[in-house]
């Protein structure tokens, strides 16, 4: 069978690298792909935004799987055109995909369901907006622009000030589009952040093992957010306690409330959760995979990733073993293009790369890279997301940081700190098991 996977950054590698590795698989493609993909899968130079592109091509190459990695396309309703012309598809279609591509309406779906959740207001009027903000007392409080922003469409704000500036650059200045002509005001939740990937296929759950990103740019989770500049597997910051209370509360009334409203649903649940002192409550629901999380997932999961995707996307997850996963931990650290999240020099060859790749336990996801010449040169702020594995998290952050030492371009940097948060908890706790 020949599967497609949509999407051209680490995220993607890693899909297509675990893919590649199942023998129900004779070729993968990348939609567009970069040049790690093309290690594993051929590349074909059709944008992941370009439905009908895509479609075309799942048709012309009898494609018998394609898995979707970015939201964008979802949300524009690809997975409905390939069911439509009777492709298989990983990836709920576009009304399902609403619960990441609306934040109102995820939120209303949330309080129709009693999941937990902040308390919210919802505006379409920025003066009605900034009244309300203005008559507030408790601070700080959270500016949700509703629609697709690209991680930058939330501020947290500590004063009115701050809120009614946050509302003008959402609302007024449409600094994210049309994403902006509704907002969020939402209470803000004290607590750990965590979150949580489930495969469904609309009605079975396959919970996937905990993983842990790093929004902020610097050490010591210091500096403005980005895509995320690492990740490690296993996290013990989610007790068995509180787990069983995320998928009580949260995940299954969730899956309900997708059934209850007849919006079918088969991929990822990608559930931000908020550990408060009253439980767990969400935050936000993404409908992919995360970026580097993804990364993480495929290094620890030894079943075959396929017949997953497959039983999901058509209807019969209930019939799937549940996945074995590898006991070692892995670490992922992203390189980044100096500047990062700001603006960063793009056309930097990469050299190192096949060094890197022979540190053990280590693969290399490509994210930003293109190209040029027969060379590899950075394309995008995150560049690469080098995964190790090891017996230990030590072991697996030493084994990461020795391959990003051994890759060079001109202006490469790394947050020094992936996985130091709480490795010590996950090894007390791996030490207790024995
Ligand atoms: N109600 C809230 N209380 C506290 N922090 C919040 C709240 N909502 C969002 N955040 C913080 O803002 C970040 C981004 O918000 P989120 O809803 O995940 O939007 P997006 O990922 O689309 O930018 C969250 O990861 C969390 O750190
Ligand atoms: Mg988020």
């Amino acid at each position: 069978m020949k599967v497609l996977v949509v999407g051209s950054g680490g995220r993607e590698h890693a899909l297509a690298w675990k893919i590649a590795q199942s023998p129900l698989v004779t070729e993968v493609l990348c939609a567009p792909g970069n040049p790690g993909t093309a290690q594993v899968a051929r590349n074909v130079a059709v944008p992941a935004g370009d439905v009908d592109g895509l479609v075309q091509l799942a048709q012309s190459e009898d494609v018998g799987l394609v898995v979707v990695g970015p939201e964008d396309p979802l949300c524009d309703g690809l997975g409905d055109r390939l069911r439509e012309a009777g492709i298989r598809c990983f990836g709920p279609g576009a009304k399902g995909a609403r619960l990441e591509g609306s934040k109102i309406e995820a939120k209303d779906l949330l309080e129709r369901h009693r999941i937990p959740t902040a308390g919210s207001k919802r505006f379409d009027h920025s003066g009605r907006a900034k009244g309300y903000l203005e008559s507030l007392t408790e601070w700080p409080q959270v500016i949700k622009a509703d629609g697709l922003a690209a991680g930058k469409g939330v501020a947290i704000c500590d004063d009115a000030d701050e809120a009614c500036a946050a509302v003008d650059a959402i609302m007024e200045e449409r600094r994210h589009g049309d994403a902006g002509a509704r907002i969020l005001v939402e209470e803000f939740m004290e607590g750990e952040e965590a979150s949580v990937f489930a495969i469904t296929d609309g009605e079975t759950l396959l919970i996937l093992e905990p993983v842990q990103d790093h929004k902020q740019v610097g050490e010591g989770d210091t500096g403005p957010n980005t895509g995320g500049m690492g990740v490690f597997s296993p996290v013990s910051l989610v007790s068995p306690r509180v787990h069983r209370q995320i998928e009580q509360r949260i995940l299954i009334p969730t899956v309900h409330a997708l059934r209850q409203e007849e919006i079918p649903y088969q991929g990822i649940l990608f559930v931000g959760l908020m550990l408060t002192d009253a439980g767990p409550r969400v935050v936000e629901y993404n409908v992919r995979f995360g970026d580097p999380e993804c990364q993480a997932l495929v290094r620890r999961l030894k079943s075959d990733l396929v017949p997953i995707l497959i039983a999901a996307a058509d209807g019969c997850l209930a019939d799937v073993e549940p996945p074995e996963w590898d006991r070692r931990p892995v670490v992922g650290v992203v390189a980044a293009a100096e500047g990062y999240p700001g603006s960063y020099r793009k056309g930097s060859p990469i050299s190192g790369l096949d060094e890197a790749a022979e540190v053990p336990g280590v693969e290399v996801f490509h994210a930003g890279t293109s190209e040029r010449a027969g060379e590899v040169v950075t394309s995008g702020g995150r560049v690469l997301c080098i995964t190790a594995l090891g017996e230990t998290m030590d072991e697996a952050r030493d084994r990461a940081y020795e391959a990003f030492d051994a890759i060079q371009w001109d202006g490469k940097f790394c947050r020094r700190d992936i996985g130091r948060r709480r490795a010590r908890a996950v090894e007390l706790e791996g030490a207790t098991e024995e």
